[in-house]
């Protein structure tokens, strides 16, 4: 199916942010035409950490309103889109499950085609929301779930190169934060705290850069900042050194993979070489000013989406949504929900990461 413009309602409810957005793909490019986002941090903070059945009870609540709220933002009757886009997976499956069905219940209802979108593709694509970007480009996603690098060959075409194979970074800022006393969410707080410390105060441990290849580890830097933090007395200086050193480890690790990463990716010939990254981590000033001038001594293009689509968002859903159905790959309307969804099956089935227990978000 070919269509000159393409207009398409985006769902997301993964994890713990519901949202919906319309956005209008067509020759002269991407236009988010509405972009809305309602965060359950509130309902989570009482608990420390994302509560899947609190998150998929708040993503009932809020649905329709966000799409009802979505369609008159961009001034569209239902009648009027060209599709309907959802996350299908990875992610906590009471959610998923909510925002699928109301997809599905709309595009039934008004006889539009579906699609069912890998969350991991919708990070994948996100770049391309703000700006041409031209297939292929080098993605480090590095969010509260996600932490790989992903070849983005071009829709549908995806090459896992390396991923963490316990805690995705974001989250280990997360666990840290809170063994620290620091407030939900830890990245922001451990980047603030860490203004004022000595990175070089404790030499935490810079898991797996002693091996080849760009798999990732950072559960163990959680166990060291605990055993630190057991030693000694904390106090204000203290506090924000650790925060310091264990943000420079973070750093040492991402950017030092990365570059084995930019080493490796040949993708768009010398000419052309991109390294986008993505997630909420890459909102993170000191990563993002060392993965820039690494990017850059490595003749590579650098790009970071604005915050609103690094985080999890709907529109980068729609976008995904809209490039399927350009390409005539819409889904069936009994495409399952999918608690693990790698983005790279090959990849995935050749190498596993994850072993039995682990969420498949991170996968
Ligand atoms: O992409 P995101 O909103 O949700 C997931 O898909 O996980 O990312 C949230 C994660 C959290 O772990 C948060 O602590 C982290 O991104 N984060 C940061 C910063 N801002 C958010 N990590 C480090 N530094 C920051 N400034
Ligand atoms: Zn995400």
């Amino acid at each position: 199916m070919m269509q000159d413009t393409l207009m398409v309602l985006g769902i997301e409810s993964s994890c713990d942010e519901t949202a919906a957005a319309v956005v209008r793909l067509s020759g002269e490019g991407v236009e988010v035409l509405s972009d809305r986002v309602a965060s359950q941090i509130e309902e989570h903070a009482l608990y420390g950490g994302v509560v899947p059945e609190i998150a998929a009870r708040a993503h009932a609540d809020r649905i329709d309103g966000l799409i009802t709220l979505a369609l008159e933002d961009a001034g569209l009757d239902v009648a009027e889109l060209s599709g309907v886009a959802a996350t299908a997976g990875p992610g906590l499956i009471g959610g998923v499950m909510v925002g699928l069905s109301a997809a599905k219940g709309i595009a039934l209802g008004a006889g539009l085609p579906f699609v069912a979108v890998n969350h991991l593709e919708g990070h994948a694509l996100s770049p391309r929301l703000s700006g041409e970007l031209p297939f292929p480009y080098l993605l480090l996603l590095v969010s509260g779930g996600h932490c790989q690098f992903i070849a983005v060959n071009g829709l549908g075409d995806y090459q896992r190169m390396g991923s963490t194979i316990d805690d995705a970074a974001g989250e280990a800022f997360d666990k840290t934060a809170k063994l620290l006393g620091l407030p939900a969410p830890g990245g922001p707080a451990i980047e603030r705290e860490a203004r004022t410390g000595d990175p070089t105060a404790i030499r935490f441990p810079r898991p797996l850069l002693d091996r080849p290849g760009l798999d990732m580890s950072f559960s163990g830097l959680k166990t060291a900042v605990r055993r630190e933090v057991q030693s000694q007395d904390m106090n204000p200086q203290r506090l924000a050194d650790v925060c310091a050193s264990f943000q420079r480890a973070v750093t040492d690790c991402l950017v030092e993979k990365s570059r084995r990463a930019m080493q490796l990716f040949a993708g768009g010939g010398p000419e052309n070489l991109a390294f986008v990254v993505a997630g909420g981590v890459a909102a993170n000033a000191v990563l993002r000013a060392e993965l820039e001038a690494a990017a850059a001594e490595l003749g590579y293009a650098f790009q970071a989406p604005p915050q609103k689509w690094c985080t999890d968002n709907a529109a980068m859903i729609a976008l995904a949504g809209a490039e399927r159905l350009r390409a005539g790959l819409a889904s069936p309307l009994d495409a399952p929900a999918r608690p693990r969804w790698p983005l790279d099956e090959e990849s995935a089935a050749a190498n596993p990461v994850y072993g039995a227990g682990l969420k498949g978000a991170k996968a």
